[in-house]
């Protein structure tokens, strides 16, 4: 199981005071140290956290994967072009949201996602799809097309009661394993933490998680490289 650390809330930090600290590149490279897969970074349209000079300077600097979520505003996507991240994961984008509240809709949004695909393809970027765990998704996604989607585990994350939480949980694994039958690389991601991150890390056809808050959090307690080595030591048994 890969794991994709997510470094935007070192950024949301920096935020606080408007000054240079801290610094997102410090964060991937610790990252890096602790051995996570690739750094996972949000451009928003607001640029309200990370900024187009983070992500120069991150593709410069780290040598591991660089997966940008972005949404398929043109001006994004035409900094994705001149960025040529590792990957881009489409994420659909609110201005108020406090964080991306689902996935993207792979049937409404057909057109617009396809066109940004494919511009992103054509210029070597491998593109993934962040989306609800649905099957109508992925066979939507089937005809974009792509080979790669990231499930949102937020209801799983969010659930209210044990009930709710397994059928989440039933649902990503149901939808994991289509998607895999069809071909398509499955990974998985948000609101996943300490406590909950275990029955996602079993399911076999993800092989790869995306985690942000939580890691930041714990790392504000016990340090960057430990909070990293914790969540490797528990997706990986
Ligand atoms: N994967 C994607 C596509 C996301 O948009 C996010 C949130 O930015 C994450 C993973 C990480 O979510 P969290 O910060 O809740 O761990």
């Amino acid at each position: 199981m890969r794991l994709g650390v997510n470094i935007d809330h070192i950024a949301s930090i920096r935020q606080l005071r408007g000054g240079p600290e801290p610094e997102p590149v410090f964060a991937a490279l610790i990252a890096q140290n602790a051995g996570s897969d690739s750094i996972v970074v949000h451009l928003r349209e607001d640029r309200r956290h990370i900024k187009e000079r983070d992500l120069f300077l991150l593709k410069e600097v780290v040598k591991i994967k660089l997966n940008l979520e972005m949404s398929i505003a043109p001006d994004i996507v035409e900094f994705a072009l001149r960025l040529k991240p590792n990957r881009a994961t489409l994420v659909p984008e609110r201005r108020q949201e406090m964080t991306t509240e689902g996935g993207v809709d792979v049937r409404k949004d057909f057109k617009a996602i396809k066109k940004a695909a494919k511009k992103l393809n054509q210029n070597d970027i491998p593109v993934s799809l962040f989306i609800d765990p649905d099957k109508a998704q992925i066979n939507h996604a089937l005809e974009i097309p792509v080979k790669m989607v990231e499930l949102h585990t937020g209801r799983y994350a969010n659930a209210k009661t044990e009930e709710q939480k397994e059928r989440a949980l039933q649902q990503i694994k149901t939808v994991a394993r289509y998607a895999k039958t069809k071909g398509f690389f499955v990974f998985a991601g948000h609101g996943l933490d300490y406590f909950n991150v275990d029955a996602i890390a079993k399911i076999e056809e993800i092989e790869e998680l995306n985690i942000g808050y939580s890691i930041i959090c714990r790392a504000a307690i016990v340090g960057l490289e430990e909070a990293i080595l914790q969540m490797k030591h528990l997706i990986n048994g």
